[in-house]
């Protein structure tokens, strides 16, 4: 009798662990449709050069740091290397300060990259406010974003997360819920796959910079940590591409 009990005792918890493991709950209305959607054309708003000779444009910045004092900002310029520089400075603190940064191209088959500039920010305040800009003359452009707060135990911070963007019109909704969310992401873990240029003939680059050009509203105003997926692999070396990444 006693056996009987203990292994109904044990199938009731077996049951119960498992209805604790199964019942996530719902957390959003939405529901995948079942077809793939289409990439946005290249005449989309989205992924509109600004304009003005040279306009830095795909501007975007990341942590330069471990401990959120740092910040590398990133952007391309199109006709001629420009200027390396970022002019930042705090919202209450006045005084402008410039730092320099590196230029980068790279060709992959028979596209040519832009000019790739980055520029590391160091010593910022923790929880500040900093303005930020880009480019010379008329066609610099002006962004800004916050320093997370010194970091401890409870701090509350919270990182939005994003992977399998792509650039079709499902991306650009997600990527609006993301921007409207009331939960207000501070950082962004963007988990890979990244622009899916390679699904094209030649893994046209310039989906590289399309795609640059349409998370800009978002990537130039927190800072994305970025983890490489299986679409970022451009190994094919019946076009004499032979490095991985
Ligand atoms: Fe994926």
């Amino acid at each position: 009798m006693e056996r009987r009990w203990d292994s109904l005792l044990f199938v009731v918890c077996l049951i119960l662990s498992f209805a604790e493991i199964v019942n996530g709950g719902i957390t959003s209305s939405y529901v995948r449709h079942a077809n793939f959607s289409l990439d946005m054309p290249l005449d989309s708003d989205v992924f509109r050069v600004p304009p003005g000779y040279n306009a830095p444009q795909q501007v975007h910045i990341t942590q330069g740091d471990h401990e959120g004092k740092g910040v590398i900002v990133s952007w391309v310029t199109q006709d001629e290397p420009g200027s390396k520089t970022v002019l930042y400075w705090a919202e209450n603190g006045g005084l402008k300060k410039l730092a320099e940064g590196f230029i980068l191209t790279y060709k992959y088959y028979n596209y040519t990259s832009g000019y790739i500039h980055h520029c590391t920010i160091e010593d910022l305040e923790f929880d500040t406010k900093y303005y930020y800009e880009v480019g010379i003359g008329n066609t610099s452009r002006q962004f800004w974003f916050l320093t997370p707060p010194k970091p401890g135990p409870d701090v509350p911070y919270t990182f939005g997360l994003i992977g399998d963007l792509g650039q079709t019109s499902d991306s650009n909704r997600t990527l609006t819920h993301y921007e409207l969310n009331p939960a207000k992401g501070q950082a962004l873990l963007f988990v890979g796959d990244l622009s899916y240029a390679n699904d094209y003939p030649f893994h046209d680059n310039a989906r590289w910079d399309t795609w640059g050009r349409f998370v800009e509203r978002v990537a130039a105003y927190q800072p994305w940590i970025w983890t490489a997926g299986n679409h970022e692999i451009d190994f094919a070396p019946e076009i004499g591409e032979r490095q991985p990444i």
